[in-house]
């Protein structure tokens, strides 16, 4: 067996500077806000690990279950020979796909992408010990930069999951479909997870667990300002508040100051003052509409192939193919 490979475009020395650009753009703007790419170091990935085990929240098992029913179906039309998949974490997921589209197609490269370099590690490793014929080439990076630099070698399909396409803004996600859209080629896949709009009651408990999980993933950001760039948040100050924006149709999380308060991020020489009940916005999580996303991403140059959903049309799994 040969071992996976990781090529790191993104060092730890790139990390800091883009973190303190962020941090300086997003903590000194009215209202504050920081991208959720930033929840994502080594605790901040344990935990939404942990989150996908919760009971409220239903996307990771929806989509899994979707996964499960359909996967025979997707490996024997994509014939994909590399399977690219972004922001792959855990890729816990991805091993049904992986094992359909090897034995039911001439899958031979894997290439799970991820900002989260001790996921991906972990990853890479366990998935290149399941499956011993496959090429495993692990690739830190963020995918909102470019995607030229991931590794080719065949019929590519490339796999979004999870949701993770709610996180971006609109305009965002419209960049980055276009950037899938300029690497692949004609006829090659894109194959998309996303969440729908459901009723508020289930999906508010999903961002708001019972057990505070989310609330410690939500302030993970504040840990990784401290510890990344010298800073002396105290998050137990911050209140977890997840709201459901009905107008944009998306979950929005913030974290609320507990009292007025003075933090120092001594890597920026900046003083920030939060007065008491201020929130700082640290996460979109957009629900979808299925003739919403046919619309994204016909915009971008894909022609939508298949669309799956769970019976209680919680979640989507679309196939679409580069025109
Ligand atoms: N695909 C997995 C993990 C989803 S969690 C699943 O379906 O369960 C979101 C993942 O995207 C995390 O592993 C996080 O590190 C990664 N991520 C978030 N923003 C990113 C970015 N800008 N570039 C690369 N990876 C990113
Ligand atoms: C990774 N992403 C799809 C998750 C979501 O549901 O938006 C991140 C998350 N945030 C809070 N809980 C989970």
């Amino acid at each position: 067996m040969t071992g996976p490979t990781l090529e790191i475009h993104l060092s730890d020395d790139d990390l800091t500077s883009a973190l303190r650009a962020d941090a300086r753009l997003g903590l000194t703007t009215d209202p504050k806000w920081l991208p959720p790419k930033w929840f994502y170091d080594a605790r901040g990935s344990e935990l939404f690990e942990q989150i996908t085990e919760l009971p409220e929240y239903y996307p990771t098992r929806t989509e899994r279950a979707l996964l499960q029913r359909v996967v025979g179906e997707i490996a024997r039309t994509a014939q994909a020979e590399v399977l690219v998949e972004l922001g792959a974490g855990s890729a816990a997921k991805t091993r049904l796909l992986l094992s359909a589209l090897t034995s039911e197609g001439p899958l031979k490269t894997y290439v799970p992408q991820d900002v989260s370099s001790s996921a991906l590690r972990a990853a890479a490793d366990e998935i290149a010990a399941e499956f011993p014929g496959l090429a495993v080439h692990g690739v830190v990076s963020d995918f909102t930069d470019t995607l030229h630099n991931l590794p080719g070698g065949g019929r590519r399909m490339i796999a979004f999951l999870g949701g993770t396409i709610g996180n971006l803004v609109p305009a965002e996600r419209a960049e980055f479909l276009a950037s899938i859209h300029d690497v692949l080629e004609p006829g090659e896949q894109l194959l998309l997870g996303a969440g729908l709009v459901i009723d508020p009651a289930v999906l508010v408990p999903a961002y708001d667990d019972a057990a505070g999980v989310t609330a410690e993933f939500n302030r993970n950001v504040l840990h990784v300002l401290n510890n990344r760039l010298d800073a002396d948040f105290e998050p137990d100050k911050f209140e977890h508040i997840a709201r459901w924006d009905a107008e944009n149709e998306w979950i929005e999380m913030r974290l609320a100051a507990g009292e007025d308060m003075t933090v120092r991020i001594r890597d920026l020489d900046l003083t920030v003052e939060f007065t008491r009940g201020e929130q700082l916005r640290t996460e979109i999580s957009a629900k979808f509409r299925v003739s919403g996303l046919e619309a994204e991403l016909a915009a971008a140059g894909f022609r939508t192939e298949h669309v799956w959903t769970d019976q209680q049309n919680r979640f989507a799994l679309v196939l679409a193919a580069r025109t």
